[in-house]
């Protein structure tokens, strides 16, 4: 039995596209923290007597799509490790499923964690954010603790992820809605893709984003990446917008947050707002900042809906195979 926990990532350059569909290399490279709230921690067994995967997620059998995902990702496991063992898969999430708040990263990553382990594959963190990526592409940001930097590539070996110094950054996330999104991000990203007339300009636009938040790191300068931050996730959402049919994830709330951290600076206050493929709104500061930021958004939004957030582990095995 091998157990593994793994937290969601928010990415301050967005992952937004596909060059290969089959093998998730992206289009351009992203960057991000992982966070220390929310963990997935799943535990996969190994059955040499079944014929099929279980597949538990919080306990209640998974199907369709969801089912899917999860087994031909235990095939890619069962491939590299020569085996054709089925596996009893027992996954709890601590983030609200489906609600833009990054659940297929932590997901896929601690699974890609405890499948490897299960399986025997003796994987080192690169290995592992390369097949955690296979799962879901955000996911190799989720196997780095704290801010990773997801190097796009060219094919299997070079689209990984790894740590990329900075400043101590923090994060408050404004839940706007928990519930499941209307359009996955794998669909909405292919649809952009294909329909969108933005997706071209936004490709190129965030990998120049990339290359100057990258200098921002190094710089340690706060705002600059924040500065970043909020605008490639806005440059994100209009290349969102201009598909056909239409996608809109932001709705007027998170647009109000976004109001709200315009008004956070003009009080003095260091703090950038982003968004992924959902409502929820989630602001970036310095870290010891995060306090202070979570309390000054009362007023837009009900305490109970802010979670302050920090730099949080990579993914790991609590528990290994015997
Ligand atoms: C908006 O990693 O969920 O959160 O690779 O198709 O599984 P797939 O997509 P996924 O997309 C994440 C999109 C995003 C931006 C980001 O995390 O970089």
């Amino acid at each position: 039995m091998s157990t593994a926990v793994a937290h969601p990532n928010i990415a301050l350059v967005k992952y937004w596209g596909k060059r290969d569909d089959a093998l998730i290399i992206p289009a351009t490279g992203s960057l991000s923290l992982t966070l220390d709230v929310f963990p997935t921690t799943t535990v996969v067994d190994l059955d040499g007597s079944a014929d099929a995967d279980e597949i538990l997620f919080d306990g209640v059998p998974a199907t369709g799509t969801a089912a899917a995902r999860i087994t031909a990702f235990l095939d890619l496991v069962r491939a590299l490790a020569g085996s054709s063992h089925r596996a009893r898969v027992d996954t709890r999430n601590s983030v609200p499923t489906g609600a833009g708040l990054a659940s297929s990263a932590s997901g896929f990553a601690a699974l890609a964690v405890a499948a490897a382990d299960a399986y025997g594959l003796a994987l080192d963190e690169r290995a592992l954010s390369r097949l955690a990526r296979r799962g879901s592409g955000s996911a190799c940001r989720s196997i780095i603790g704290g801010t990773a930097i997801w190097h796009a590539g060219t094919d299997d070996a070079t689209s990984f992820a790894e740590p990329i110094a900075g400043p101590d950054l923090g994060m408050v996330i404004a839940v706007v809605d928990a519930g499941a999104k209307a359009v996955s991000s794998r669909e909405a990203m292919r649809r952009t893709r294909e329909t969108s007339p933005y997706a071209d300009a936004w490709e190129r636009a965030a990998a120049a984003d990339l290359v100057a938040m990258q200098a921002a790191f190094a710089a340690g300068d706060v705002a600059g990446i924040g500065e970043l931050t909020e605008s490639n996730a806005l440059r994100m959402h209009a290349a969102i917008m201009g598909s056909r049919p239409p996608i809109r994830y932001l709705a007027p709330t998170s647009v109000a947050l976004f109001d709200a951290a315009a008004r956070l600076r003009a009080h003095g206050l260091e703090a950038y707002a982003t968004a992924d493929a959902g409502p929820n709104v989630v602001f970036v500061c310095a870290a010891a900042d995060v306090d202070i930021v979570r309390d000054a958004l009362t007023a837009d939004i009900a305490t109970g809906r802010l979670i302050a957030a920090h730099a949080g582990p990579g993914a790991h095995l609590v528990e290994a195979s015997a």
